[in-house]
């Protein structure tokens, strides 16, 4: 491949260094731009800026053939297929902000040659604007269904690969189609707005069934139901599937909130009320509160106790923070009057800034200290290998909720904990409860 044509990849934030690197490794040429100096000058020392597992290696082992720019006009002059991985915010209103997108397309108008594929996230009929405002580029919709902490393997083992385009344009998808096809997995062609479309479905869906367990954990907390139980019985059922049906405090993070409410927008601006949508907005932001209750429930006014959230990301292998359950679980407990520590092992710099009141710890052990509770908020394996018998005799009471049914129920109750999690049989929660009423009792009158 080394005769072709590069291919150039604009925003090299997480898609867009997950996308360039992966296309390397395939044996692709590949020209990364960035208006952002800083991250294309440590790029090009081979640091890697973000957290994501893999990357480093790939970077590593395919410098030759990745070369990192902030000019855009190197991308124009060798590449062909311009793969754009800016990011969409969502706005106020819960749009997607598309000023990113469009300053792309700016410096794309009137250059037949090239053609503009669509990786970010953007509302169905986003192409169809772009082909009006720049009619000679050929636009093609391939949107990403990569995970967090996951994104190299899927990017190299995709399920599917969604390529829309329309009349005009299919010589783009034909060559798009081409670089993914080593890869494996359903080709699904199709049109720009059904491509679009399908990424914003396939996060709704995936919200929805998180929201709909979640509200079946809450449930089950009132007639006695196990949540993990009942999911292992509805995943095994082929129509439904196992995935996403892990019960908890909630879904964040920089895409779901994002294109769950972006959608329901869309939908809004058409005169559409999308309702189930609204209603999977709104369990999601009271499950992340629930945790609240759980801890009144054993500790009476949460005022001056100290509580420990353990894992700050909005799930494991990744340092981000964005919209975050840990976010608004620290700010109501503040709200109580807690005084809130957390701890997590690789995000603290993004906490840093985005939890400023929190006492960040550089340990668990060092989160429990004293503290009157802790909260996995995010399920790192290293929760579930603490010595918690150990940390039964540094806290200042043995409460632990479980925001993910992560830890074991039975070896924390062993070691003395009263164990809260969410959705369990009620028995789980009471024998937790004696095990520890004496001293929770006792704090509730502290
Ligand atoms: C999600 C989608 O899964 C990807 O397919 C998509 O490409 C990506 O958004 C995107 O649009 O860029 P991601 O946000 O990285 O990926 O993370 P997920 O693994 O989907 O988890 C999202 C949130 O849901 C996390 O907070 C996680 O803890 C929560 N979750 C997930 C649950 O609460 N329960 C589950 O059963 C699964």
């Amino acid at each position: 491949m080394s005769g072709e044509r590069p291919i150039g990849v604009i925003g090299v934030g997480w898609v867009g260094l997950v996308t360039a690197t992966c296309f390397a490794e395939l044996g692709h040429q590949v020209i990364a731009m960035d208006i952002d100096a800083k991250k294309i000058r440590s790029l090009n020392r081979r640091k890697v800026p973000i957290h994501e597992p893999g990357i480093d290696q790939l970077l590593e082992r395919n410098a030759e053939r990745l070369t990192f720019t902030t000019e855009m006009e190197d991308v124009l002059e060798s590449a062909r297929l311009l793969f754009c991985c800016v990011d969409t915010p969502p706005t106020y209103s819960g749009d997607a902000d598309l000023s990113r997108v469009q300053a792309v397309v700016g410096q794309l108008a009137d250059n037949g040659d090239h053609a503009l594929i669509m990786k970010s996230t953007v509302p169905s009929g986003t192409g169809r604007a772009i082909r009006r405002d720049a009619s000679d580029v050929a636009y093609v919709s391939c949107p990403e269904f990569l995970k967090e902490g996951t994104a190299v393997n899927d990017f190299l083992h995709p399920d599917r690969v969604v390529i829309g385009a329309d009349a005009g344009a299919e010589w783009a998808a034909d060559e798009v189609e081409a670089i993914y096809r080593p890869l494996g997995g359903e080709m699904v062609r199709t049109d720009v707005a059904s491509a679009e479309m399908i990424k914003l479905a396939a996060n709704a869906f995936l919200a929805t069934k998180i929201s709909f367990i979640n509200e079946i954990a809450n449930v089950c907390e009132e007639v006695g139901a196990d949540v993990t139980e009942v999911a292992r019985g509805m995943g095994l059922d082929k129509r439904i599937g196992p995935s996403f049906l892990r019960a908890g405090v909630g879904y964040g993070g920089s895409c779901f909130p994002k294109d769950v409410s972006a959608l329901k927008q869309l939908a809004g601006n058409t005169g559409y009320h999308f309702q189930l949508l609204t209603a999977v907005i709104e369990v999601n932001e009271l499950q992340k509160r629930r945790v609240i209750g759980k801890l009144q429930k054993h500790l009476g006014a949460l005022a001056g106790k100290t509580i420990a959230l353990l894992g700050l990301a909005f799930k494991p292998d990744t340092d981000d923070i964005r919209e975050a359950s840990s976010l608004v679980l620290a700010a109501r407990l503040q709200g109580e009057g807690a005084k809130v520590r957390g701890y997590d092992p690789v995000a603290e710099g993004p906490a840093g800034k985005l939890l400023p009141t929190v006492e960040l710890s550089g340990s668990a052990e060092e989160a429990l200290d004293g503290a009157h509770a802790a909260v996995l908020v995010t399920e790192w394996p290293e929760f579930a290998e603490l010595d918690w018998a150990s940390m039964r005799d540094r806290m200042a009471t043995p409460l632990v909720v479980d925001g993910r049914n992560f830890l074991d129920p039975k070896s924390l109750r062993d070691a003395g904990f009263a164990y809260e999690g969410i959705g369990l049989t009620s028995s789980d929660a009471q024998a937790g409860e004696s095990a520890a009423e004496a001293e929770s009792a006792e704090a509730r009158s502290r």
